[in-house]
């Protein structure tokens, strides 16, 4: 019986999200948003040991700018998701990482779709706010290749991601994006990040599903051509 409810409500979610709108409110939103709050009690207690390797500025071994570049995968991710990918990316690339962590950590009600005046609402509805990011990338010209992860929110890319994108000189260095979500593809979720650095070359993004594989996960990222 719980099977047979997890099936419908996932299915129903992916219906509601496929016009990707931010106006539309609907009860199996409801229901994802109950697992997003599940799956954030969850990132409370999993975001110290994620921290200790994503902030500290730590080299992977093998991360060798002698290849393709030195390579950083830098996500946000507010219930985890993102946070799944972006560790089997930087795991399989021996790249170094980084956790977009908001100096202003997003609750359960901050991340209420269903309301349109929730946090994540009126940030989403106003292309100029930028949420403060809490630290920040040690020494950043040492990369030549960055990876950035983030979370669909209305087919966008959650305005955190802008004021990350803004904070460094991207020039002359290559980036690509990479989201997971419900059931949105990428779409054009890395437009306001591609303006924002239009001095960097970017390559092609990809849109990953929570459970992808790290095998699908570094196809993409071997497609590009970066290590
Ligand atoms: C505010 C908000 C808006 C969302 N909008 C979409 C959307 O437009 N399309 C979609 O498929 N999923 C949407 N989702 C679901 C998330 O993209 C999905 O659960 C994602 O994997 C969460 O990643 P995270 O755990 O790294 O935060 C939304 C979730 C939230 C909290």
């Amino acid at each position: 019986m719980k099977k047979l409810l997890t099936i419908f409500l996932t299915a129903a979610m992916a219906l509601s999200f496929a016009a990707c709108s931010n106006s539309s409110t609907s009860s199996a939103q409801v229901a994802d948003n109950a697992q997003n709050t599940s799956q954030a009690e969850n990132k409370d207690e999993q975001s110290a040991a994620v921290s200790d390797t994503a902030n500290d500025d730590t080299s992977a071994e093998n991360n060798d700018s002698s290849e393709g570049g030195k390579i950083l995968v830098a996500y946000f991710s507010a219930t985890n998701n993102t946070e799944g990918v972006a560790q089997k990316l930087a795991e399989g690339l021996g790249a170094d990482i980084y956790e977009i962590i908001p100096e202003q950590p997003y609750t359960d009600d901050d991340l209420d779709y269903n309301d349109s005046g929730s946090r994540s609402s009126v940030e989403m509805n106003d292309p100029s706010a930028r949420p403060a990011i809490s630290g920040t990338v040690e020494n950043m010209e040492q990369y030549d290749v960055v990876l950035i992860g983030y979370p669909i929110w209305w087919g966008e890319a959650p305005r955190i991601m802008s004021t990350f994108i803004e904070s460094y000189d991207f020039s002359g260095k290559t980036l690509a994006a990479f989201c997971t979500s419900a059931s949105s593809g990428f779409g054009s979720s890395d437009q306001a990040l591609r303006s924002a650095a239009s001095g960097a070359t970017w390559l092609e993004g990809e849109r990953f599903s929570a459970s992808a594989s790290q095998e699908d996960i570094l196809a993409w990222a071997n497609g590009l051509g970066v290590k």
